[in-house]
């Protein structure tokens, strides 16, 4: 049986979603990670937590990097490892160091390390001559050198950190005290969730202005196999926290074919030569333009989707190339007809909270849970404690629905979702 290290994870999605890979595959894992606690022990049904279902539960300070080898080391010399994964964004770049450490298949730690710090990313596109929008860097602490960096911008301008995810502290600025609060909020945030430490430079970016896609590829031998193209709602208060997805995307042959072009151009750029890939894209006026480059399976439950329609699992697909197995191809042409018993599209839509407070009751669940086109939906319970919709962490619901239109299942899940309600327990009693 195949022995698979996996570092860190997600709590949400891929941290049921990478497990259930590794189980179908029938590989065995020992979990690494620093704080054992920060993973639930079980799921809401009472059964053990599959992050929790593996050979073994190793602690290690993985947020040093050579803590983390030397525990890799460890494990690898009491069982044999045969690959190593992590969900997490944070621990992407340790975990290819851990693979080259210990010879194992895995993507050129330099190139991870560039594709997870959105300004090295901005870089290597640069480098490639890949069209990208205006940016310039500074540090949080630097206000001559902000000022400096915005002026060569120009507005609007994006503020977004370098090194997190989820959306979080990106905001679009459209004059100098936007800039001023979306940097300050960035300087009362020091460490992330995971305890560590940020960096400080802050990235500007050109807005770029255009309708949201991603592209999910894998790699593997340095070639590129892409999947498809998923497309992207966006909203809540600062008009870029993720409200839905639908795969396909319903775009034409040439966009697809432009936008696939385009996310495997950025694939080659930062050097990526190894594992599933998630491309976020813009389709401009003058073209597909990157938003970033993410060396992991696609979160948000889009790998769902996809696999949904056609059966390409790219969780398993991660293990796979992990354990230095060959994936299947992609078989079905990404807006070929859907195979018998497989929908034409699959969506997911989120529920974006629009203000702070303590769920009172939600209204309208059962309907949507027992809708046929309706896969999955999820709801928080009353008593959960919102905050305003700023990121991908406040979402309070969601639905995954399935379509034989190819272009059916989001509106449909965007809807059904619309008809759910969120009762407030009033300020008063709170
Ligand atoms: N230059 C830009 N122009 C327009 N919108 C942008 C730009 N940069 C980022 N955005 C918007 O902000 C969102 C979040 O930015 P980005 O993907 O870089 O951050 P993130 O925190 O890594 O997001 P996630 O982890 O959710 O994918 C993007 O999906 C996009 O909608
Ligand atoms: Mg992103």
């Amino acid at each position: 049986m195949a022995h698979l290290l996996l570092v860190e994870s997600w709590v949400g999605a891929m941290g049921t979603l990478l497990p259930r890979a590794i189980a179908d595959l029938g590989v065995e894992f020992t979990f690494l990670t620093r704080r054992p606690e920060h993973y639930p022990q079980s799921l809401p049904d009472g059964s053990t937590h599959p992050l929790r279902r593996g050979r073994a539960v190793v602690t290690a300070e993985t947020n040093e990097p050579a803590a983390a080898i030397d525990a890799a080391r460890r494990i690898h010399s009491d069982a044999s490892v045969d690959g190593v994964l992590t969900s997490c964004d944070y621990y992407l770049p340790t975990t290819a160091r851990i693979a080259a450490a210990l010879g194992l298949a895995g993507p050129t730690p330099d190139a991870v390390e560039r594709a997870c710090n959105k300004a090295l990313a901005r870089a290597a596109f640069d480098s490639y001559g890949i069209p990208g929008p205006r940016h310039a860097t500074a540090s949080i602490n630097d206000r001559a050198g902000l000022r400096a960096a915005v002026d060569a911008v120009g507005f609007p301008v994006v503020v977004k950190p370098t090194d997190l995810c989820a959306g979080m502290f990106v905001r679009r600025a459209d004059d100098w005290p936007a800039v001023e609060a979306a940097v300050g909020e960035l300087r009362g945030f020091e460490t992330n969730a995971r305890g560590q430490r940020r960096d400080s430079v802050v990235l500007l970016e050109e807005y770029l202005a255009g309708p949201e896609f991603s592209v999910e590829s894998w790699i593997q031998g340095g070639v590129i196999h892409t999947v498809g193209v998923t497309d992207k709602r966006l909203g809540g208060t600062t008009g870029f926290v993720e409200t839905g997805h639908m795969f396909p995307a319903s775009t034409g042959d040439v966009e697809r074919a432009a936008l696939t072009a385009a996310a495997e151009a950025a694939i080659s750029a930062v050097g990526l030569d190894h594992g599933v890939v998630h491309t976020e894209l813009r389709m401009t006026s003058a073209g597909p333009r990157i938003i970033e480059i993410n060396p992991r399976p696609a979160g948000n439950q889009i790998t769902e989707l996809i696999r949904l329609v056609t059966g390409v699992d790219l969780p398993r697909v991660a293990v796979e190339l992990a354990l230095g197995f060959a994936p299947a191809p992609v078989a079905q042409a990404v807006g070929a007809e859907a195979p018998p018993g497989r929908p034409s599209s699959a969506a997911v839509s989120m529920l974006v909270p629009t203000r702070a407070g303590v769920i009172a009751r939600m209204h309208g669940i059962p309907e949507v849970a027992d809708h046929p086109a309706v896969v999955a939906s999820t709801f928080k319970e009353p008593g959960h404690r919102t905050t305003v919709g700023v990121d991908n962490n406040s979402y309070v619901g969601s639905v995954i629905t399935v379509s034989s239109d190819p272009a059916g299942a989001g509106p449909l899940a965007e809807t059904l979702l619309a008809s759910v309600s969120v009762d407030y327990v009033s300020r008063s009693a709170s």
